[in-house]
């Protein structure tokens, strides 16, 4: 078995806030990224699979292949965009990283598991200290 991961970046805005909540709430559990008015951030989404690698490529997946699943089903969806109001698949969800981690995964699973790769695991960076990893 062996994994290779593929590297993709967005742009996005959000705000994490419960409508349920008072402002004070919001702010209080979810700090500066309850702002009523939005922020952005710079995500970095890894993308791993792992398989077997195939003798006649040398290629455990083509990494050209990869990438265009990531873009068309993912970042095209989210970069430049409000996660919040934007997203079809964000929609009824809170949009913390840990709630958008498991919707790419959910996405991309099927995609991947059609090639001889299957999807190992996500990994999504909201900052360059904050990331969460699903392994499904
Ligand atoms: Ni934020």
């Amino acid at each position: 078995m062996i994994y290779i991961t593929r590297r993709e970046s967005f742009n996005a805005a959000h705000k994490l806030a419960r409508p349920d909540w008072s402002q004070e709430k919001n702010t209080e559990v979810y700090g500066k990224c309850a702002n009523p008015n939005w922020h952005g951030h710079n995500y970095n989404l890894y993308v791993t699979v792992k398989g077997e690698i195939n003798p006649e490529t040398g290629f455990l997946v083509d990494l050209k292949w990869l990438k265009q699943i990531i873009n068309v089903n993912v970042i095209d969806k989210v970069d430049h965009k409000n996660l919040n109001i934007d997203v079809d698949f964000m929609n009824d969800k809170l949009a913390s990283t840990e709630n958008l981690a498991i919707a790419i995964w959910d996405i991309l699973w099927s995609h991947i598991n059609e090639s001889d790769a299957q999807l190992h695991s996500i990994k999504l960076y909201e900052t360059e200290n904050n990331f969460v990893e699903y392994f499904g």
